[in-house]
């Protein structure tokens, strides 16, 4: 009984363990490189204008250059660009359905006649 019961707690609070911390200040998932990003993306917007977007590697690349050539973003050295888009890549990667299903027609207020 008592050791059921321990398998069943663990079990519980495994899935509590595995899933990303997240810093109270900025919203970042704390995972390597986050403090990297937590220095340099939070300056001038936002860290949640990092963390809503959702982008592969190349796609932050892009975003990174747009900010240079048009928003005067400064310039990093390589290791320290490659690590923000390790972190960024790996924690906000695509997601292509994040939008909601549309609602359905039954559900949607009955559309009002016309004046
Ligand atoms: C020098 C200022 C500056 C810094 C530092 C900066 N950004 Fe930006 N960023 C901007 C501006 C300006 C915008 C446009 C904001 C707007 O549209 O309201 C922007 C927009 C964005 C967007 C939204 C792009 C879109 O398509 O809507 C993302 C994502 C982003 N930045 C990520 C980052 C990341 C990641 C970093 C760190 C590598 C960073 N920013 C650092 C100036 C900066």
């Amino acid at each position: 009984m008592m050791r059921l019961s321990v398998a069943v707690l663990l079990s519980l609070a495994l899935p509590l363990c595995l899933a990303a911390e997240v810093d109270t200040d900025t919203g970042l998932i704390k995972a390597p490189g986050w403090e990297t990003v937590r220095a340099h993306c939070g300056g001038c917007h936002s860290h949640a204008l990092v963390t809503q977007q959702r982008a592969d590697r190349q796609s932050w690349l892009d975003a990174i250059r747009w900010m240079q050539q048009t928003q005067n973003l400064w310039q990093f050295p390589a290791d320290v660009e490659a690590q923000m888009l390790d972190y960024l890549a790996s924690n906000y990667p695509p997601q292509p359905n994040r939008r909601r299903a549309p609602i359905p027609a039954s559900l949607m207020p009955r559309a009002s006649a016309p004046d």
